[in-house]
């Protein structure tokens, strides 16, 4: 069978723009977000359209993206299903609110002390209710410079998959942690080569079909600038958005030119 994420009569892969808000937006300024993204957003095809808001305002952008084309997204969650885990949220609680969820995102790592296992208990706990993992993996500066990016993102990967046979439609964002929130993105071929290097470690994990199917992102200070030179790669089928996500035109004209793009690569 082929997955519903993959274009059934070009055998292209559909490619995907989430928007990380990150801890931003209030519940009120959340809605007024969506209201001003929704009306350029929705008509837009052939590009599946994910908004990640906080926790406290999923409920309130479901709803206003109800009978559209655009998905919900979680930012992150706790792996186990209930108990006395204050302040946490648990997958279940997930399960019926929205479709995607961020894990294993840099700043989780950095600031919330997110290991390989957590994440890797954070996908399994995901995959087990239906959500759709977005998994972020990606090298710090000094990684990068000390020409271990390779090393970095395939230990992220097989750490984070460790023992998992069925990845249903997890996503992997690469992201460089250099070039998140910092103005300064990767270039397009840098990114192309670590996405067909993630792309290589997925077949070998688990086969040639896996990976070609796989839909591998890139992230860290995505614009409407920048975006044409990252989907026009081979390797990368969209982008994860954080701060231009806050912007309605901005967002808007992100997924816009994907679909350009794309549209024209298929002919
Ligand atoms: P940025 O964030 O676009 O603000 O760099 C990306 C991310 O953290 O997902």
């Amino acid at each position: 069978m082929i997955n519903d994420w993959v274009d059934k009569e070009n055998r292209m892969r559909i490619p995907l723009i989430a928007g990380n808000w990150k801890m931003n937006t209030t519940i009120g300024e959340a809605k007024q977000l969506v209201s001003a993204m929704l009306p350029g957003l929705d008509g837009i095809k052939n590009v599946d359209k994910v908004l990640c808001p906080p926790f406290v305002s999923l409920m309130a952008v479901k709803e206003l993206i109800q009978r559209t084309s655009v998905q919900l997204g979680a930012q992150d969650l706790y792996f186990e299903e209930k108990g006395a885990y204050t302040g946490e949220i648990s997958p279940l609680m997930l399960a019926d609110l929205c479709e995607f969820v961020i894990i294993g995102h840099s700043e989780r790592r950095q600031y919330f002390h997110e290991t390989g296992e957590t994440v890797n208990k954070k996908i399994r706990a995901a995959l087990k209710v239906g959500l759709k993992p977005i998994l972020c993996i990606g090298e710090r500066l000094e990684e990068n410079e000390a020409g271990k990016t390779a090393q970095v993102v395939t230990d992220q990967l097989q750490s984070a998959l460790s023992g998992i046979d069925n990845l249903n439609s997890l996503v992997i964002a690469y992201e460089p942690v250099w070039a998140i929130g910092t103005g300064r993105a990767a270039t397009g071929q840098q990114s192309n080569e670590t996405a067909g290097l993630i792309r290589h470690n997925v077949a070998q994990l688990y086969n040639r079909k896996i990976a070609d199917d796989m839909r591998i992102l890139y992230g860290g200070s995505v614009t409407a600038e920048n975006i044409a030179e990252f989907v026009a790669q081979p390797e990368i089928d969209g982008a994860l958005v954080g701060g231009a996500s806050l912007k309605a035109s901005q967002f808007v004209s992100i997924v816009q030119q994907t679909a350009e793009i794309r549209g024209r690569l298929l002919k």
